[in-house]
């Protein structure tokens, strides 16, 4: 018999489940790694191949997370076990929790240490230290804080420690009311900075820079610029290592999981392209580079909020809200283990989330230390921090999501994701999903892949 609720706590409401999965996915992928990874890609072709991924194998893949998740009710190891089982399929199917889990600790140890940047930038903006500064000024701010490893990690520690404290507590408890009132207010900043950057920095070459794909920029890196956008669309929708297959465990059983998944992929790139029509036209009026990599918007904002009315405190808004984004997914990144440490290693919540906790922030020093102690060390030409997010994203979520569409697709009995999608029989979106999730999502990872190693 099937389980109908999480020993873990369930949404109190449909409602409380769109915010929680819009709060893991809306985060420093949309403001922070979207705009950087567009620009180190050459823009407009990466933005459009972006949008399709996030069409073609997102959605797709966020419906099978949500209902594998339901369905199972259980972290994404046991979730997987007990469904392969249920279906004759090999244990092994296991294998893509673990990987999940791997996965969610390594993206949240270098996730802390940008977290840590925007929260020094909340007091580096609400000192005044933006007021009138150029571009080269804003890079002197930013180098001072990455080369200084203790201030890293006292700023790593404390986000560390505020993730913890809310996972301990029960992600379904700890957060839902705060999300309803600052994730809309991020959005709102957001809508200013973008009108803001409008009128005071080249929207037109922003906007160009966004939106004309060209493709003769994209050949030169095409590989990776395709696994660039795919990576980013896995990344920024949370999709691959289990943090949207835990939340999907608890939701209720009566809510619409594709009408849930829209509203949730909807808003994710809203954001991320408000994001981007906010930053380039202010890196294109003041000189600065759309290929700056990590540091882009830690050194192009600060110019904008140095010269807007009000800049202090729309930075200290800025910076606080969007810390506060990246909290609402941080926690997502340590809900799986955590579960999997209380439903198999017998753990309070407490315990496992601490202990998960500190395995995340040693983890989350050796990448401050590659900004700086460690800068000599490289592998594949990238620091441990940036080999961790290259890894994570483009490599690591796109395989855990290969595996969540071919059990979604092929292994689980169609009658099964037929009645959690609530598709009868004549419901048009339903032979969609299945085409998309059996044969697009999983064919379309691979092909990216065999591209990006140079074989097609
Ligand atoms: N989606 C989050 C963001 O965009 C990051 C994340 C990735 C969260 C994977 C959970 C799982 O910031």
């Amino acid at each position: 018999m099937m389980s109908t609720t999480s020993m873990h706590g369930m949404w109190s409401s449909r409602l409380a489940f769109i915010f929680a999965a819009t709060g893991s996915a809306v985060g420093l992928g949309n403001i922070w790694r979207f705009p950087y990874t567009a620009g180190e890609s050459g823009g407009g072709a990466f933005v459009l191949l972006y949008l399709l991924c996030v069409a073609a194998i997102g959605v797709p893949i966020m419906i099978a997370e949500v209902m594998l998740g339901r369905r199972g009710r259980q972290s994404p190891i046991n979730t997987m076990r007990a469904l392969a089982v249920r279906q004759g399929a090999h244990p092994a199917w296991q294998l893509l929790g673990w990987m999940g889990i791997l996965a969610g600790l390594l993206i949240l140890s270098f996730y802390s240490v940008i977290a840590g940047w925007t929260l020094a930038y909340v007091f580096r903006a609400g000192s005044g230290q933006f007021a009138g500064i150029d571009g080269p000024g804003s890079e002197a701010i930013f180098s001072a804080l990455t080369a200084d490893p203790e201030r890293l990690l006292a700023w790593h520690s404390i986000f560390m420690a505020l993730v913890v404290m809310i996972v301990a507590r029960g992600v379904a408890s700890g957060l839902e009311l705060a999300a309803r009132v600052l994730m809309p207010a991020l959005f709102v900043l957001l809508v200013i900075m973008v009108i803001y950057a409008a009128q005071a920095g080249d929207f037109g070459a922003g906007l160009g820079y966004l939106f004309t794909p060209d493709f003769d920029a994209l050949s030169a890196h095409a590989g990776d610029a395709l696994l660039n956008a795919m990576g980013q669309a896995f990344f920024s929708l949370s999709l691959g290592m289990g943090a949207i297959m835990i939340y999907g465990s608890y939701l209720s059983s009566q809510a619409s999981i594709g009408t849930n998944v829209a509203i949730i992929a909807g808003i994710d790139t809203l954001v991320a392209l408000l994001a981007g029509l906010a930053i380039f036209p202010i890196v294109f009026a003041n000189g600065l580079e759309p290929s700056e990599g990590p540091s882009l918007i830690f050194l192009t904002l600060p110019v904008a909020f140095g010269q807007m009315p009000f800049g202090a405190l729309f930075g200290v808004l800025f910076f606080l809200l969007l810390a506060f984004a990246a909290w609402t997914s941080a926690i997502s990144l340590l809900e799986p283990v955590v579960a999997y440490l209380v439903e198999n290693k017998g753990f309070s919540r407490v315990r496992a989330s601490l202990l998960a906790g500190v395995a995340v922030w040693l983890l989350g020093i050796a990448c401050l230390l590659s900004l700086n102690e460690w800068s000599g060390f490289t592998l594949f030409e990238m620091g441990i921090l940036d080999l961790f997010d290259y890894l994570t994203a483009n490599v690591l979520l796109p395989l855990g999501g290969i595996l969540i569409a071919v059990f979604a697709g092929w292994i689980l009995d169609e009658e099964v994701s037929r009645t959690e999608l609530g598709a009868s029989n004549g419901a048009w979106f339903y032979p969609l999903w299945r085409g998309l999730i059996r044969w697009v999502a999983p064919l379309c990872v691979i092909l990216v892949f065999l591209n990006a190693i140079g074989l097609i």
